[in-house]
């Protein structure tokens, strides 16, 4: 099995896409960015989608990193995406498109795989919260570098309001926020999520990583606060990872039984 795997990102603005070797993290090719078509419809990014595939002739194993929870490749959530994305098979989708093997994660849980891989989690014990701070707010939690998946830590309420809706970038540039207020914001989050989750360290991705001398002055947060540092990489990268090593973890599809005593024993007790 090779260790070549073209990593795509899919974002509501581009859909970027380069092979990636496994092995080192580092791209094969130069990255290649194709606009996101509007309406961004299941058909419509799918045929995007394939100009990457084309662009690069590729004809072995695709990750993909999607901006929405995923499970077994259905898409279940559309945030910052088009509602018709709800209950598609996106896997089969891309699969169909394509005529090739395609893994199908959330993207902030691929940038998450990069960074732990790679980047500031390589070697990180205990529980790691990357939070990417995009468009929309996503979240990848690891426990001594196995991710919990699909966690929705933008959408915590804050004050009555989505977390997404104080403290991403889109949220900076609609409120042309100063980087003193959105650092203001962005520590008002992590500090909620300190109360809730208690990790041993942030890393914080998306735009703020690559500019961190501006933000970093202005957070504050009892956990260690670090910036991500595979920067617009990570959501290539990790979707290309998703494809290997232990790929997504599997959901169960029936789930146990809750308080069932296994045995008669178990039930006179
Ligand atoms: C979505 C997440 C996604 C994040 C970043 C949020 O709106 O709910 O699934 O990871 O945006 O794209």
């Amino acid at each position: 099995m090779t260790n070549h795997v073209l990593g795509i990102d899919i974002g509501g603005t581009g859909i970027k896409g380069a092979p990636v070797d496994l092995t080192t993290g580092t791209l094969l090719a130069e990255r290649f960015r194709i606009p996101t078509p509007q309406p961004a419809t299941p058909a419509a990014v799918a045929a995007t989608a394939n100009e990457i595939v084309k662009h690069f002739d590729w004809k072995g194993d695709i990750g993909i990193g999607f901006p929405a929870v995923v499970k077994n490749g259905v898409v279940r959530t559309a945030g910052n995406i088009d509602q018709s994305w709800i209950g598609c098979n996106g896997k089969e989708l891309f699969e169909n498109e394509f005529g090739l093997p395609v893994t199908l994660v959330n993207d902030a849980d691929a940038a998450g795989y990069a960074e732990m891989a790679f980047g500031a989690g390589k070697d990180v014990p205990g529980s790691v919260l990357i939070v990417t701070l995009g468009t929309g707010i996503g979240t990848a939690m690891f426990l001594d570098g196995k991710l919990f998946p699909n966690t929705e830590l933008g959408h915590m309420i804050i004050r009555e309001k989505d977390a997404e809706l104080r403290a991403s970038a889109s949220a900076r540039e609609r409120n042309e926020w100063s980087w003193k207020k959105w650092g203001g914001n962005v520590s008002e989050y992590l500090t909620e999520l300190h109360k809730l989750l208690w990790c041993d360290l942030f890393i914080i991705g998306g735009g703020a990583s690559n500019k961190w001398e501006k933000m970093e002055p202005h957070v504050q947060c009892p956990t260690k606060v670090v910036p991500a540092t595979l920067a617009n990489l990570a959501g290539i990268v990790g979707a290309a990872l998703a494809a290997r090593a232990d790929g997504p973890p599997k959901t169960t599809a029936k789930p146990p039984a809750r308080n069932t005593p296994r045995t008669a024993a178990a039930r006179r007790k």
